[in-house]
């Protein structure tokens, strides 16, 4: 039998996160890929395996050593978070046609959520959710910045900010027209997690000299802070919002 390729999604750094599906497959193969951070939290389920840095390698030179890997067992990718978003893995996944396999996991966006215990798209309140990183927008003169995307009603997430927060909160404030909440959760789901609820007039001062975006250092890699920003990080969702839908969706049509 042919060997498989897994890209476990493996979740925001706690192996606690990881699906049981994910856990198993892993268990079962010699070979790893792990992205840095990984093999520190991973650390107890790498024991005895051959843990390797994707990163490493060109690509070519990468999918020649899976090739030879895989006539000896499986092999996994660590996947930070989940494919979905902002996964540099695809081209590997592509290459390798039906020898990969890709097992979902928790992403940051699963987790900062569930830290803030709010759900992103409250009726009434926020109608629409918009993933973007200011990293990938472009920066020719018609390329959108973040304030385009920001609007009233809208739950915007952003991934790898790379602006100073003063500047990337005038765009935001631009775009919603009004103060609206904003949460920084940095290295959620690590022992050191953080978060910082405020508002678009009150995050920068909150947050004062500290770096969260890796901004002012010569790590280029972006850091693990997710910003959520919008109404729905404030609202509280009543009973009537439930009953509503007992009445019209849920309720048994002859009951
Ligand atoms: C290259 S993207 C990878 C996203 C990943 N595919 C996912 O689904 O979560 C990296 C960005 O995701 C966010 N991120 C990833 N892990 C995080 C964590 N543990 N805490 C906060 N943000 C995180 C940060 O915005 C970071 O710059």
């Amino acid at each position: 039998m042919s060997h498989q390729v897994y890209f476990l999604g493996a979740g925001p750094g706690d192996p606690e996160l990881l699906t049981r599906r994910a856990e198993r497959l892993l268990r079962e193969c010699p070979v790893v890929y792990v992205p840095p951070l990984y093999d520190v939290t991973f650390a107890e389920l790498l024991l005895d395996k051959e843990v390797l840095v994707p990163f490493e390698f060109y690509f070519a030179e990468l999918l020649d050593r899976i090739e030879q890997q895989l006539l000896l067992g499986p092999v996994a990718f660590l996947v930070p978070g989940d494919l979905t978003f902002y996964s540099p893995f695809q081209a590997l996944v592509d290459a390798l046609g039906d020898k990969a396999i890709v097992v979902p996991g928790v992403g940051a966006a699963n987790a900062a959520s569930a830290l803030l215990k709010k759900t992103l798209d409250l009726p009434g309140v926020c109608s629409r959710a918009i993933l973007a990183s200011p990293r990938t927008l472009g920066d020719g003169p018609d390329a959108p910045n973040m304030g385009d995307l920001a609007a009233p009603g809208v739950s915007l997430l952003i991934y790898m900010n790379n602006l100073p927060l003063a500047e990337l909160v005038a765009q935001l404030r631009h775009g919603y027209g009004a103060d609206v909440p904003i949460a920084l959760a940095h290295r959620v789901g690590l022992p050191d997690q953080e978060l910082i609820v405020a508002t678009l007039d009150t995050i920068v001062a909150e947050v004062g000299d500290r770096d969260f975006f890796n901004l002012n250092t010569p790590d280029r890699r972006p850091a693990l802070t997710l910003l959520l920003v919008g109404e729905s990080l404030a609202a509280d969702a009543d009973g009537a919002w439930w009953d509503y839908r007992r009445d019209h969706i849920w309720k048994p049509q002859d009951s």
